[in-house]
């Protein structure tokens, strides 16, 4: 692996107390570039613009897929990674169905591992802070034919941030028209158009005061599938539901983790399909407790109130909530200030 150091870090001109999610990237860029049927020689350079040319496939078929994940600092300053196996297995599974090449894991695991490693100094400890990593693989080579490209890029950039929503109350719009994906689709894979497809009708939703959608199945719109940008938890009577993986929602690494801890504090997971109807009738009688979202962004969300065809519901108020409970128990894995008895937490 190829790396070339910078001249000087941009640290010193970072306000770390006022990041927006995103906005602002670290020193370093993992890319390594597929042709002739092969990944070539990985490298780590100094985070740049990228030269790519207009007929690049990816800005017209959208040959584009990501990953989102975090490095977090302790209180010692050693730095860690959660679960980073899963991030590389899922980018690999997107890569297949959007018919990119896939790329080795122990590659990605060392370009990851030396890329956190020379950036190490953007990690800021604290609960909240980290460094958000995004990799990501699109079609770079230069032609509009509609059919898969025959060169690619793998890149990985990093942002340091804070926490990715502001606070303030939470309402979401369950979707009764437009829809995410279809049985069949991309829904699964973290495909750059999944999230294009999602801002109109995003942007709709918050011009009527909402701050997103949940979406609904894309035949019927009667079952609850995620957020988008997040899969959700419904905590009804005694048990915490949550729509299973398909075709259509993403396998979200989050998701699965507050699943098994969860369980193992004795709450009773169903992992099963909810319909709107159902939901709608558990906030009338009073049995629906809490909606929460989980991602790598928003760790855990907590939604104050949902809207459905006009209708508005107010979810509880709730001083020691479950979805507060799961994100501290989270991210104290995550933070290294607890025991990590499932193995999730990896040190750079
Ligand atoms: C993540 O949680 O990493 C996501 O994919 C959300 C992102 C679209 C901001």
């Amino acid at each position: 692996m190829i790396i070339r150091p910078i001249q000087k870090s941009k640290i010193e001109s970072v306000d770390f107390d006022n990041l927006s999610f995103g906005t602002i990237f670290s020193d370093y860029m993992f890319v390594c570039d597929y042709a002739d049927g092969a990944w070539g020689e990985p490298e780590i350079i100094p985070y740049a613009p990228i030269q790519l040319d207009p007929s690049a496939s990816a800005l017209h078929y959208g040959q584009a897929i990501f990953e989102g994940m975090k490095a977090y600092k302790d209180d010692h300053g050693d730095v860690w990674l959660f679960r980073p196996d899963q991030n590389i297995k899922r980018l690999n599974k997107s890569a297949e169905r959007l018919a990119i090449p896939q790329f080795p894991e122990d590659l990605f695991q060392e370009g990851l591992h030396k890329l956190i490693d020379l950036d190490r100094d953007w990690i800021q400890s604290g609960i909240g802070n980290s460094l958000y990593i995004r990799p990501f693989m699109f079609a770079s080579e230069a032609c509009v034919q509609a059919s898969p490209a025959k060169e690619y890029r793998i890149m990985i950039i990093c942002a340091p941030v804070s926490s990715y929503y502001n606070s303030g109350e939470v309402r979401v719009k369950i979707a009764d028209h437009f829809s995410r994906a279809p049985q069949g689709g991309t829904g699964y894979a973290k495909a750059a158009g999944n999230y294009a497809g999602q801002f109109y009708p995003t942007q709709l939703a918050i011009d009527e005061g909402y701050q997103q959608i949940i979406w609904t199945d894309a035949a019927t719109h009667q079952y609850i599938e995620e957020a988008g940008t997040m899969n959700l938890f419904f905590y009804i009577g005694d048990k915490l539901i949550t729509a299973p993986t398909s075709d259509s929602i993403l396998d979200g690494v989050t998701r699965k983790s507050l699943i098994e801890i969860a369980k193992d504090h004795g709450i009773e997971v169903e992992t099963r399909q909810l319909s709107v109807s159902e939901l709608v009738e558990a906030s009338k009688n009073n049995s629906l407790k809490e909606i929460f979202g989980s991602g790598t962004a928003v760790v855990v969300l907590p939604i104050h109130g949902f809207g459905y065809k006009g209708e508005n519901f107010q979810l509880p108020k709730s001083e020691d909530s479950l979805a507060l409970r799961l994100r501290s128990d989270l991210t104290s894995i995550q933070y290294n200030r607890t025991d990590d008895p499932y193995g999730w937490r990896v040190k750079v």
